[in-house]
């Protein structure tokens, strides 16, 4: 072998580079540190290649000998570094599994604070109704003129109906008119049908207004407003309409619901619509009951609307209905006082609000 070549000398050499190497392995606490035992031994560079390379100066008996001694050393040293590297690999892991610890009982995210209002989430679930019956949303500005919210809809100057509606006006323009905040959603009605032709099919949510404050009434306040013309739009339509929404929206399905004769200036024949209850126990209960709950008005759209619009009543007729969307809110949802609504009380959001994330559909539920 070596020895007998090279007098022992070089045998004593491949020893202690043999040990260093091993001692350099089990010493790397890290696949880093093992990397670099490795290159430091077994590189190109490293200390049993260099080894190797002076295996092209030894005659042929020699070189057999020392060739097949370094050999068992390189690989002696290459299966250390194998076995080091599968313990360091696994502790690696280890390491990591520890450091990015999932604790999977935890919620899947953190509950979230805000909560939409329940007149927002009432308007969504009522388009959410109507959307499947083939309405529009209409808009309509809170900033109305005399027009719109008021002669369009059949109520002339000095008719009594304006008394009624507690308008809060603007200052005087140049030509005398006055702007208004709208009373009521109905002159989205009159925008709607002045910009389109018929057939028709919408509703109008949003806010309105009115010059009121005490338990029952605020100063801003919702309605939601619909319209269908059609050339063969009767009463039936308004009825089978109302009803269904009724049932879909309390999602209640033999809700009683009464048409009872009314006056509206922009409709003839008028009617409110009123719903059944129970109050047996103490609680109101929507549903078969004794007691009776009015959440709007309704009626077949009288002929002077159509006219002031454009549109031949000859020709053309239909049915619109206006309800009151905190009302609805608070039948739906048990909520009392209608204060409440604009007290901006945190506590009440929590309780009667609901999460972004629930979103009424009719295919999904409305109400989960
Ligand atoms: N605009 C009426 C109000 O605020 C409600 C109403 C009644 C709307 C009858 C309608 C209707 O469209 O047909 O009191």
């Amino acid at each position: 072998m070596w020895v007998e070549a090279e007098g022992g000398k070089q045998m004593e050499q491949l020893e202690t580079i043999r040990a260093e190497a091993l001692a350099a392995v089990a010493a790397a606490d890290s696949l880093d540190a093992l990397e670099a035992a490795r290159v430091a031994a077994l590189g190109k560079k490293g200390s049993i290649s260099g080894l190797m390379a002076t295996l092209g100066k030894m005659d042929a008996e020699a070189r057999k000998a020392a060739g097949a001694a370094l050999n068992a050393v390189k690989d002696e040293v290459a299966a250390a570094i194998a076995a080091a590297k599968g313990g360091l690999e696994a502790k690696a892991l280890d390491a990591r599994l520890a450091r990015e610890r999932v604790d999977v009982t935890l919620p899947a995210r953190p509950e979230a604070e805000g909560r939409v209002h329940p007149i927002a989430q009432v308007m969504e679930e009522i388009a959410a109704i109507f959307a499947n019956m083939g309405f529009e949303v209409a808009e309509g500005p809170d900033i109305e003129d005399d027009f719109h919210n008021f002669s369009a809809l059949n109520i002339p100057a000095e008719h009594p109906a304006r008394q009624m509606h507690d308008t809060f006006y603007f200052g005087e323009r140049p030509d005398g008119s006055r702007h208004l905040l709208r009373t009521h959603t109905s002159p989205v009605q009159i925008r709607t049908m002045l910009a389109n032709q018929p057939p028709i099919r919408i509703i109008a949510p949003g806010r309105t207004y009115r010059c009121d404050s005490d338990m029952t009434h605020t100063p801003m306040f919702h309605q939601v407003e619909g319209l269908v013309i059609d050339r063969t739009t009767h009463m039936g339509h308004l009825k089978g309409t109302l009803i269904e929404f009724v049932r879909a929206f309390f999602e209640v399905d033999d809700v009683p619901v009464r048409f009872r004769p009314s006056f509206f200036p922009f409709t003839e024949p008028s009617a409110e619509i009123d719903i059944g209850c129970s109050r047996e126990g103490g609680g109101l209960k929507i549903g078969p009951g004794a007691g009776w709950l009015e959440i709007g008005g309704s009626g077949m759209v009288h002929p002077n609307v159509l006219k002031a619009c454009g549109i031949d009543p000859d020709e053309y007729q239909g049915f619109a209905f206006g309800m009151g969307v905190e009302r609805m809110a608070m039948l739906k949802y048990g909520i009392p006082d209608l204060r409440t609504f604009f007290d901006s009380d945190l506590r009440w959001l929590k309780h009667y609000g609901f999460l972004a994330t629930d979103v009424p559909t009719l295919s999904g539920g409305l109400t989960r």
